[in-house]
């Protein structure tokens, strides 16, 4: 039988972790290593770390996974911890930035001389900014821009693979939103009219970006468990072994419309992966799961079909009437957004998600997702209770949530009143 906690309540799940909320990664940056780049998705390393460790306790050779791993934060919690991981992220940047914090196991002396050489040559270089796409242009002043572009060009010239120059490269993108003159949201987005009190001048910053992140790296113990980020999809996770894994510590995207692809515009637009907004959908959106309506349209979604696949059919009458319902309600209003082409095709990869989950946990594995509820356009959507029976349907046990806190309670600038909450969904045998 199903159960639904709240925060307050005594529960295993919470056993000496009363004062950590899992839902946020803003405390990650007082934390070596998970500090060096702000991924506002991210949640709770000390949560994450308490997790494992509880688990860690009364299994022998636990193995973790996460399989939307983003930045890298359980990886990390599970080395902090002593035991093997493996994480699956699809975002080629974020798991290129998951990939560069995990070398941080390297010698610090060779990425502190790789970076100083960058800085050096970075000085010869010439600058060209007229090049740079608009969202660019506006988020920085020229002069700071030009800096930039020179460390770019030199740490491009002097990248020979390793571990140092990728490391370099991770100082370079994890300054840019400190060297913007503009706002950033919460989100990530950039807010062009928005100017910030203080703006960081690109040669200091990355100066000590590079010096925050030599002196995490010299605390390294001399043997590590191995972490493995692979750069893949958590609907199959592809590349993770079969049987081999005892406890999933992972947040997936919520169906509320957070575009993961447009959060790191700022950063693929300088590193010229992408030159404008259409060119997120093939360089990220494709990769990713869908939760949000940029990712879907009546072209590339045949709703019938979705929402008839047996994968989704635990809970494919209440899905089809939300969906129905959606796509009525959307008609009268202006931005006529395809949630319920989201909604739909969100269960039907996370139906996937759950199968893959189940391939590879052994078969008395735990799994524990961070995940919220939503309400597009004001209409309803159980995810944890959806989430819950299609967790069944792949094989695991009953679940339990756990509230850990209320979203949508503030009456300025809410889209709609309906009372939403963020918390823990456990399953297991
Ligand atoms: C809520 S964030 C997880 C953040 C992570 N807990 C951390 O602390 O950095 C969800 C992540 O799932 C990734 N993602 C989306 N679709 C995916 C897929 N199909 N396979 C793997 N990762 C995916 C997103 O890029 C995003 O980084």
């Amino acid at each position: 039988m199903q159960t639904i906690m709240f925060a307050d309540e005594s529960s295993p799940a919470r056993a000496g972790i009363a004062d950590v909320s899992s839902s946020t990664f803003i405390d990650n940056m007082r934390l070596p290593v998970h500090r060096w780049f702000r991924y506002s998705a991210g949640f709770s390393a000390r949560w994450a770390e308490s997790a494992i460790r509880r688990a860690s306790v009364s299994r022998e050779g636990l193995s973790v996974l996460d399989p939307f791993a983003g930045s890298g934060t359980t990886l990390l919690a599970a080395q902090a911890v002593g035991v093997p991981s493996y994480g699956v992220e699809a975002h080629p940047f974020v798991a290129r930035v998951a990939q560069a914090k995990l070398l941080w196991t390297e010698d610090p002396a060779s990425f502190v001389d790789h970076a100083h050489q960058v800085l050096a040559a970075a000085v010869n270089e010439g600058a060209e900014i007229d090049g740079y796409p608009s969202v660019i242009r506006a988020a920085f002043e020229d002069a700071a821009l030009a800096d930039l572009d020179k460390l770019r060009r030199a740490q491009r010239r002097l990248d020979d693979g390793s571990p140092s120059s990728e490391l370099s490269w991770l100082a370079l993108v994890s300054i840019l939103r400190s060297t913007s003159h503009v706002g950033t949201a919460q989100w990530q987005y950039v807010l062009p009219n928005k100017r910030k009190a203080r703006v960081a001048e690109p040669c200091n910053a990355f100066r000590e970006q590079v010096a925050l992140m030599a002196l995490d790296m010299s605390t390294r113990p001399s043997t590590l468990p191995p972490a493995v980020l692979i750069k893949s999809d958590a609907r199959t996770c592809a590349g993770v072994p079969d049987n081999s894994v005892d406890l999933v510590v992972t947040s997936p995207p919520y169906a509320n419309n957070y575009d993961y692809a447009d959060a790191t515009r700022l950063e693929m637009s300088f590193l010229g992966e992408v030159e404008s907004y259409g060119d997120l959908q093939s360089t990220v959106r494709d990769h990713l799961m869908r939760s949000c309506s940029q990712h879907v349209n009546e072209r590339t979604v045949d709703l019938d079909a979705v929402l008839t696949d047996p994968v989704l059919r635990p809970i494919a009458d209440e899905l089809t009437s939300v969906c129905r319902t959606l796509a009525e309600v959307r008609l009268s209003r202006g931005g006529k957004k395809n949630y319920h082409l989201m909604i739909a095709t969100y269960f039907h990869d996370m139906a996937h998600v759950w199968r893959a989950v189940r391939r590879v946990c052994r078969p008395d594995a735990d799994v524990c997702l961070v995940i919220g509820d939503s309400a597009p356009y004001g209409i309803y959507v159980p995810v944890v209770e959806w989430n819950g029976a299609l967790a069944k349907a792949a094989g695991f046990g009953d679940f339990s949530f756990e509230k850990t806190r209320d979203r949508n309670i503030k009456w300025k600038n809410r889209k709609h009143r309906v009372p939403l909450v963020e918390g823990r969904l456990c399953v297991g045998e």
